[in-house]
């Protein structure tokens, strides 16, 4: 079976990107992890995909005067891989619509939050705010929206009453981990049929 190159868009501490790794390990896995790139040269990410023996690029944001050449040049490294789909794992960066259109059907997000309540940053913070009882996580496609886009994965956690950013935000984690990789495999399968906004599996 031909594995589906994948390509990891990272900021951070990329334990959604290890994630994937340890999912990509199993060689039947449909899907495999060619190439890492952060915008951040100190993130941890690239120690993970180092040891996992996967390729790293660092391409600083800093060093581009426009989003449009920044995004050029993610592209031309993630085609130049030869990446089939795109899994952005905690990058944050927004993208210009023409990159999103590029990798159109092929690219996913996670984000921590049942999309489409809580967009953007610090959404942990946002849902104990609003009071919810039920937070959880999503993995979308990516359209040129932030955060939006046909939804692939979500997982459900309680919010209990003593619960502060950082206890939900591991509870949402552990979540992550493992909608993520079941979402990658999907796609890269071939699983995923789109119509409007709904994602089904074929
Ligand atoms: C995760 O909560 C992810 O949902 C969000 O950023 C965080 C990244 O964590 N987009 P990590 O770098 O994968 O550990």
């Amino acid at each position: 079976m031909a594995r589906t190159p994948v390509g990891v868009l990272i900021s951070g501490g990329g334990s959604n990107l290890q994630a994937l790794i340890d999912a990509a390990a199993d060689p039947a896995y449909p899907a495999e992890i060619v190439l890492v790139i952060s915008n951040r040269a100190d993130a941890y990410g690239l120690e993970r995909a180092a040891k996992a023996g996967i390729a790293t690029r660092v391409i600083d944001h800093k060093g581009f005067a426009e989003r449009a050449s920044f995004d050029a040049e993610l592209d031309a490294a993630l085609r130049g891989a030869g990446c089939g789909i795109v899994c952005l794992a905690g990058f944050m960066r927004v993208f210009t619509p023409g990159f999103v259109e590029g990798w159109s059907g092929r690219m996913l997000n996670i984000h921590p939050s049942l999309l489409p309540s809580f967009k953007g940053l610090h959404v942990q913070r946002q849902a104990l705010e609003a009071g919810v009882k039920i937070a959880g996580c999503t993995v979308h496609l990516v359209t040129p929206d932030l955060d939006d886009g046909p939804i692939i994965e979500q997982a459900a956690v309680p919010v209990l009453d003593d619960d502060d950013e950082a206890t939900l935000s591991a509870r949402i984690l552990e979540q992550e981990h493992r909608i993520y990789p079941r979402a990658l495999a999907a796609l890269a399968a071939g699983r995923i049929r789109i119509e409007g906004r709904r994602a089904r599996s074929a």
